[in-house]
């Protein structure tokens, strides 16, 4: 059999709307405070979008246009759009065609839009390695964007889950590696549908007799749930597996990754991650006191905060992970 292609990330970039909201913003919307959420969570502040100016799909743009100027390429070399959301512009059709005309892209291609919330990023980039590895196509673009800030129950109730979220957007583009060794050595994808209610937005859902009069008789099922302690249990033994079978899969150790990116949800749990891989501070990318839980936009915007800020070299060894609703996990290993 001939060998596949690699592909590898020849672009990285971020938006993120430019409205700041501080925990002590949230104090007296939420009867929450400061000092519950920076201890629980590690979150300083995030961003929240502004009607009629960020949208999902114009973020997303607005992080692709950065990454495909990294990767010296324009909105009509892009071949595939594989674009990550759980918070899309529209019920149907998806962000992804949206993206496409933002970017002014005139060539017709494909493009694919991949729910798996939390784990939405690292599924999309798998999907558009395997089109870059076969050969099939040599220039793809992946994008994660989120605008959670609009479907929040932003009163004491919702608390528990309002605190953790925030809006933005990351891109990455891939082509194919054309040096030895460089590029994404491996993904690895899982879920567990068991826990599908266990982090969930249940409505607009289609199996209602009538979806219009179930919303307005239950509006709060319009907000997402989350059971947070159980999701932080399974959590923390999911990221060190997963993290771990990439290494395994390519005869590395812990102490081989210079850089982790983890989604961001929790300031606690990357901790907790970190610990148990035994990898130090500097080995261990964090952002999510300044943006919150952004879930698909997580793991971009902070890969592209990392290269922007010189702490991932060419040539690096730079694991991403997540996990979240779903359940899904996923990570991948990579030689930037
Ligand atoms: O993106 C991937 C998916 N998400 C995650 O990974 C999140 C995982 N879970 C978590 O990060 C944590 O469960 C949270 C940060 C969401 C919550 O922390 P917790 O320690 O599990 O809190 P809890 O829900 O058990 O609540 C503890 C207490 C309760 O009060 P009582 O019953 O002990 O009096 C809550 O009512 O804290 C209270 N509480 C709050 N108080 C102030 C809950 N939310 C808030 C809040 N401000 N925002």
């Amino acid at each position: 059999m001939a060998t596949l292609r690699q592909s590898y990330i020849a672009g990285v970039g971020h938006y993120v709307p430019s409205r700041v909201v501080t925990n002590a913003e949230l104090e007296p919307m939420m009867n929450t405070s400061d000092a519950w959420i920076q201890e629980r969570t590690g979150i300083k502040e995030r961003r929240w979008f502004e009607e009629g100016k960020d949208t999902t799909a114009n973020m997303g743009a607005n992080a692709a246009r950065k990454a495909l100027e990294m990767a010296g390429v324009t909105p009509d070399d892009v071949q595939l759009i594989v674009f990550a959301t759980l918070s899309p512009d529209y019920f149907f059709p998806g962000s992804g065609v949206l993206l496409q005309r933002e970017l002014g892209m005139k060539n017709n291609a494909p493009a694919l839009d991949v729910r798996n919330q939390c784990s939405g990023f690292i599924y999309a980039l798998s999907v558009a390695d395997q089109f870059v590895r076969t050969g099939m196509y040599d220039t793809v673009l992946v994008v994660g964007s989120e605008i959670h800030s609009s479907g929040l129950d932003k009163s004491p109730e919702g608390r528990g889950v309002s605190v953790i979220f925030g809006d933005g957007a990351g891109a990455v583009v891939l082509r194919p590696s054309t040096e030895e060794g460089r590029g994404i050595l491996s993904t690895h994808l899982h879920s567990q549908g068991e826990y599908a209610e266990e982090l969930i937005v249940k409505e607009p859902g289609s199996n209602r007799a009538n979806r219009l009069q179930h919303v307005l008789d239950n509006p709060q099922e319009l907000y997402p749930y989350m059971n947070g302690q159980n999701v932080f249990k399974h959590a923390v033994v999911r990221f060190p597996q997963v993290i771990k079978e990439a290494l395994d899969q390519n005869g590395y150790a812990a102490t081989d990754i210079d850089m982790l990116i983890p989604h961001q949800a929790n300031l606690r749990i990357t901790q907790y991650v970190q610990q148990k891989m035994g990898l130090s501070d500097d080995k261990v990318y964090s952002n999510v006191q300044r943006y919150g839980n952004t879930t698909a936009a997580s793991v971009p915007i902070a890969l592209s905060e990392a290269v922007q800020e010189g702490k991932i070299k060419k040539g690096d060894l730079v694991c991403l992970a997540a996990f979240g609703s779903g359940f899904t996990w996923a990570s991948a290993l990579l030689k930037f």
